[in-house]
Formats: C-alpha cells, structure tokens, sequence
C-alpha cells in the first residue's frame, strides 16, 4: 500500500489536493509546526512546508513502513510511529497547521496541539470519489454519513470556517489504477488476482472523477453547525472543476501500536 501511494502521489495525480492543503496551510501566520495525521508518505506535508519556509514538520503514522519515507520527505520534516486514537507525542498548542487527509480524526486531540489561533485542514472524498472505479472493481464506497461524522468528531472540539470541494479528472492508465487501488483500504480484503483481471477490461487510459472537501477548522464555539457541502448562500465555496490531467530527511521513526482505522477512501 505504501510504495503505491508513493508512486501515485508521486505522479503528480492529487496535485489538486496538495495544491488546496498548501494554500489553506499559508494562510496561518501564527507561530508553531506542521503536524500531518495519518501522514502515509508525508507527500503532502512536504508540499506545505516547501510553501511555509523555517516551519518544521511532523508525520504521525501508525506504519512504520509509511513512517520512514515521510521521515525523509522534507528536511524540516520528522516521522514519529503512533497511534493516532491516542495521545500525539505533541506538546500542547504547539502546531500551527494540522493536517488530515483520508486519516483519522481524533477531535479532542487535535484540538489540543493546535495553537489557539492555528487551523486544522481536513480532506474528506465526498460521493463522487473514483465513482468510475467503484462499481466495475467493487471498491468500498464512501460512507454517506461522512459529513455528519466529521461534525460528530470535530464539532465538539473545533469550529468549521469553510469547506471546498474539489472536483477534477485523473487521466489514468492501468499501472495508475493499479496504484490507486493498492493504495486503499479496498485492496485489504480484494482477491488480488480477480482485481487485476478486472483492472485489465477497463479502458486505457481511463478517466476517474477525484473529488474531496476539503475543510478548515478553528477553535472557537464549539458544536456549531457545520456548512452543508456545496450548499449555495453558506460559508461553501461552490465546487471547482479543474480538469487535471494526471499530470529530504528527518528523524527516525519511534512509538508503535496497534489502531484503528475507519478509512473508506484514498
Ligand atoms: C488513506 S492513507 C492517507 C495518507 C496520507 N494522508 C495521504 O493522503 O497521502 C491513511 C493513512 O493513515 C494511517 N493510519 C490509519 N490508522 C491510523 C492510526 N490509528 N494512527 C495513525 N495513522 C493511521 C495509515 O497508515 C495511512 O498512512
């Protein structure tokens, strides 16, 4: 899983995503870190801290295997091996930005390293996500209650100061889909054999709808309701539609136990 999601981020396929984090991360210009939940590969904490010069990062991975290659995503960047349902080796308030993309989301903690004037930024897939894949590979779909879980889990902790979709077309062939697929939750339990054989009735190239919301959360007045995703007159900003055409070193890793995982997406 983690060499796909290396070799597909790496292709430049969620460059829209990576582009969104970044310019959502710069706009904070309180002093602290970078801590990236569920980091994978630290692809896109090395993005944001490429876009944030002198702030340091941190990638907390449950994979120890995900955990190395980010500890060598960024110079400024470190990876720490931990549980992200448990207390983050973070000391209170001190990240400016904390990211979370396709990864838990542990409110009461990130509430707790984030710096009283910080921002969270989390990516979510809404229903359309590899909708082109989903059906001919039988891949897990997103869960319909997503929104209402990420208010579940954040609104008692941090506030939503808007949230984005992002909608655009990944230009994929079958080595793409193929790491694509690798990389989430759906390849656990696929009999291998039987996804490559259906990988390979697809057209080549294919293209596959991305689409996330990616969203901003602040301390402030908890339990507020949260913007309803592309409803018109909120704080939502409408659903961009750029059409994508698929276009270091740190510490050692430390800390490890068994978690959770309620991922449904890549
Ligand atoms: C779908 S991947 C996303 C990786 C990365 N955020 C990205 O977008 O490239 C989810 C990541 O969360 C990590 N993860 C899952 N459960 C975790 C837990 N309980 N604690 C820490 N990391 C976890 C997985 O190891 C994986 O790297």
């Amino acid at each position: 899983m983690v060499a796909a999601r290396a070799a597909f981020l790496a292709a430049g396929h969620y460059a829209p995503i990576t582009d969104a984090l970044v310019a959502a991360a710069r706009a904070v210009t309180t002093p602290g870190c970078v801590v990236d939940v569920g980091a994978g590969t630290g692809h896109h904490l090395a993005a944001v801290l490429d876009g944030m010069p002198g702030r340091e990062g941190i990638a907390l991975d449950v994979s120890t295997s995900a955990a190395r290659i980010a500890a060598r995503a960024h110079p400024r960047a470190g990876a720490v091996v931990g549980d992200a349902w448990r207390r983050f080796p973070v000391r209170d308030n001190a990240a400016a930005v904390v990211l979370d993309v396709f990864a838990p989301r542990h409110g009461a903690e990130i509430a707790r390293v984030l710096h009283p004037h910080g921002s969270l930024v989390v990516v979510v897939p809404t229903g359309r996500h590899l909708r082109e894949l989903v059906g001919p590979l039988r891949l897990l779909t997103v869960d319909p209650e997503k929104e209402q879980r990420l208010d579940r889990t954040l609104g008692p902790h941090l506030r939503c100061e808007n949230t984005v979709e992002r909608e655009f077309w990944l230009r994929l062939d079958r080595p793409a889909v193929t790491a694509l697929v690798g990389m989430g939750p759906s390849v656990r339990h696929a009999d291998l054999d039987a996804l490559g054989a259906c990988i390979a009735t697809l057209p080549d190239p294919l293209a596959v709808t991305a689409s996330v919301a990616v969203s901003t959360w602040r301390h402030g007045t908890a339990g507020g309701r949260r913007p309803q995703w592309g409803q018109p007159g909120g704080r939502v900003a409408a659903a961009s539609a750029a059409r994508s055409s698929s276009a270091g070193k740190g510490s050692a890793s430390r800390i490890s136990s068994p978690g959770r995982d309620d991922l449904t997406s890549t």
